[in-house]
């Protein structure tokens, strides 16, 4: 029965979406008719993402949730976060103007919902098993010591004057330590943006300006396949041009002595001296819990930020229910901590959830390529996730690398980060999970927060279709769209891949950009978030990914824009321009091929090119260096300059003969140029 107190709120939310109907919508739920004092309560029990989510039939909890998103996602917010304060309002929202504000009035702390209620019921609880670069030498910490260290650190941090909205680059390998570097960002309200600790130190400095970090905190040296990779060095060239940054915190993962610089804080030392509690500050729903920089069609990469109540709740939800998770199980996600996998499935889901979770600081390949499933058999591992590009590059080393290890402690396999090719499906089902564990191949993006598309949930016992993500996450509404912006009905069909509501975990903007914001995501098919891929829907209805329908590379996993790398090689001083385009790759799913114009003939092509790629792997990072570079003397443009980057692909894939509609080109003998130069090219490097 709602109060009279909830009744006049709902009025309340009638009044206000009919009063805002053209600009903004509001969903609302009667508000919760209580007051909660202001500092954190534990509710009696543990507040988990278990929810009633699936309690009665997945297709009714499904439709339910896409007629009334805002009550069916306010219930789930109230019952599986811990909140100081409850919201008042479910949703507010207008994809026009890319607003979206999720469980509005409530308030709660992010590393209180992930530490501190765990720690209550069960503080010896393992929450993280850090599996070193060397195998055997694993490292378990328990909820209470998590909670310990990240007070400290936070601490730490407060005492050097960072305080809520301050922003804190977090440049290091997974471990521990990273993990507590972001929660006691949390805690104190600070914002964190943890950069791929594989980018380079002009990519570090890129990211701190941008958001104007006024922190780094770092390791002296990471190590990675049995090497060892100078991060202070990174940091210190990048903190030269970030005036911004007022200290540089370094944790020691070796022994090796590191130089300290006059804003360098040893944090291991600092932590000893300080308090072991830290008042949680109380944030609300929508302020910032952190950026993540990710690529798009431009050049300059963009910080898709996320919040945090409706970020924690979709992460955690997605973790349980798509991956199975069970209370006890040991939840593998093998992702680094830069990206959003290991935002989401390695650190804010599973420790939301109360699990175990792996921190993987190694690669599949070392010391050799049964790393991975030697991992499962000593740690017991239940749910594996991975990206494709590494299923690809095991299988070529043959079956052996896999049978050998004991992989019955396996239930759930899952796939991320790119389309899964046949070949690794089958091989991942069939020979690592011995044909009899769960796979899901899950489609999302650093926007959207968590999985959108995978097979699970769904009714019992229902099929999965090989390599693809096949259904709709409750609440996530796609709709797929020609090339006019009309919706495409039934079944059959392909187009541009959009949703139509919006949902807890969806980004809210770009840091310090919301108009590139709207121009990304809204602008192209009004009143729909368009997610930059294309998709099929099949004859039965579930939807397979066809890729990106941008100017966005997925090498290996990870997004590039063909922008980005283009701007970096145009700064040398030889080269007035270039075009990247992709081409698949066995391995790493795409990968770059660079067209370059040099300015005369007296540069010496094999040294530009030389040149070029470090020019790439210094102003970006080694992944994004372009596998093929070839010298051309001019690029196909159309009469009013564009270049024509869909010819470019055309030759490199050898579709020569379709080169699509070509009346635009200025000078149509540029193509015959080209392909002479790729043939010729093609008999230096047999291997293309
Ligand atoms: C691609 C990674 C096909 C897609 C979580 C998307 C996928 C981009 C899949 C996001 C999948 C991700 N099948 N393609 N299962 N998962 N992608 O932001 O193009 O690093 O837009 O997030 O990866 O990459 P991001």
């Amino acid at each position: 029965m709602a109060t009279p107190r909830a009744g006049a709120a709902a009025a309340l939310g009638h009044l206000l979406s009919a009063l805002s109907r053209q600009q903004q919508r509001l969903w609302s739920r009667p508000s919760a008719p209580w007051e909660r004092p202001s500092s954190i309560r534990l509710l009696s029990g543990t507040a988990q993402a278990s929810a009633p989510f699936l309690r009665g039939n997945y297709r009714e909890v499904c439709e339910r949730a896409a007629r009334e998103p805002g009550p069916f996602w306010g219930a789930l917010a109230r019952e599986a976060l811990l909140w100081d304060t409850p919201h008042h309002t479910d949703c507010e929202w207008d994809f026009v103007q890319g607003r979206i504000r999720w469980f509005l009035g409530g308030r709660l702390n992010v590393a209180v919902n992930c530490l501190d209620q765990h720690v209550q019921h069960y503080p010896d609880r393992v929450a993280l098993i850090w599996e070193k670069d060397e195998p055997g030498t694993e490292e378990k910490v328990s909820y209470r010591e998590l909670l310990d260290m990240t007070c400290r650190l936070a601490n730490t941090l407060k005492r050097n004057g960072i305080k809520k909205e301050d922003r804190v680059a977090i440049y290091m390998p997974v471990s521990p330590l990273a993990v507590a570097a972001m929660l006691a960002c949390a805690r104190i309200g600070a914002i964190h943006t943890v950069v791929f600790a594989g980018f380079s130190a002009e990519s570090l400095a890129g990211r701190i300006n941008d958001s104007e970090c006024k922190a780094v905190i770092t390791c002296n040296q990471g190590v990675r396949g049995g090497r060892v990779i100078e991060l202070k060095k990174t940091v210190d060239e990048a903190v030269k041009n970030c005036p911004s940054v007022k200290c540089v915190f370094v944790t020691q993962r070796t022994t090796n002595k590191i130089h300290t610089g006059s804003r360098d804080i040893l944090l291991e030392e600092e932590m000893a001296k300080e308090s072991s509690v830290c008042t949680p500050e109380i944030m609300d729903s929508e302020d910032m819990l952190f950026m993540l920089y990710t690529s798009g069609s431009t050049g300059k990469p963009k910080g898709i930020v996320h919040t945090q109540a409706g970020y924690l709740l979709y992460a955690a939800l997605t973790h349980k229910h798509v991956f199975d998770y069970k209370q006890d199980d040991i939840f593998g996600c093998v992702a680094d901590i830069g990206w959003i996998t290991g935002h989401s499935y390695v650190v804010y889901g599973p420790l939301c959830n109360g699990s175990t979770t792996v921190l993987f600081e190694s690669t599949p390949i070392y010391p050799n390529p049964g790393r991975y499933w030697e991992t499962v058999e000593r740690l017991k591992i239940n749910q594996f996730y991975c990206a494709p590009t590494a299923l690809r590059l095991l299988l070529k080393y043959g079956d052996e690398f896999v049978k050998k290890y004991d992989r019955s402690s396996l239930t759930t396999l899952g796939s991320v980060g790119e389309p899964i090719n046949h070949e690794a499906w089958q091989w991942f089902y069939n020979v690592v999970g011995d044909g009899r564990c769960t796979l899901v191949d899950t489609w999302w993006q650093t926007e959207t927060g968590g999985i959108c598309i995978a097979p699970r949930p769904s009714e019992k016992g229902a099929e999965i279709v090989p390599a693809i993500a096949m259904r709709p996450f409750c609440g996530i509404t796609p709709v797929l769209m020609d090339e006019k912006g009309k919706i495409l009905e039934g079944n059959d069909v392909s187009g541009a891949l959009c949703i139509a509501q919006p949902w807890p975990g969806i980004a809210r903007t770009i840091y310090g950009d919301h108009e590139r914001f709207i121009e990304a995501y809204f602008k192209a098919y009004p009143g729909y978030y368009f997610t930059g891929d294309g998709a099929y829907r099949t004859k039965k209805g579930y939807y397979q990914i066809t890729g990106r329908m941008d100017d966005v590379l997925n090498i290996s996993g990870h997004r590039l824009g063909t922008a980005e790398i283009e701007d970096a090689m145009d700064e040398h001083p030889a080269v007035p321009e270039t075009a990247v385009i992709s081409y698949p790759h066995d391995v790493k799913g795409e990968a770059a091929f660079a067209f370059v114009v040099l300015k005369d003939d007296t540069a010496h092509p094999e040294t530009v090119t030389k040149e070029l790629r470090a020019i790439v792997a210094s102003k970006i990072a080694k992944y994004a260096v372009p596998d093929h570079v070839l010298v051309v003397k001019r690029l196909p443009k159309t009469r009013s300059g564009k270049i024509m980057r869909r010819l470019l692909q055309r030759i490199v894939t050898g579709n020569v003969n379709d080169m699509g509609d070509i009346t635009t080109l200025d000078d149509s003998s540029v193509i015959t140029e080209i392909l002479d130069a790729y043939e010729e090219y093609k008999i230096k490097h047999p291997t293309l």
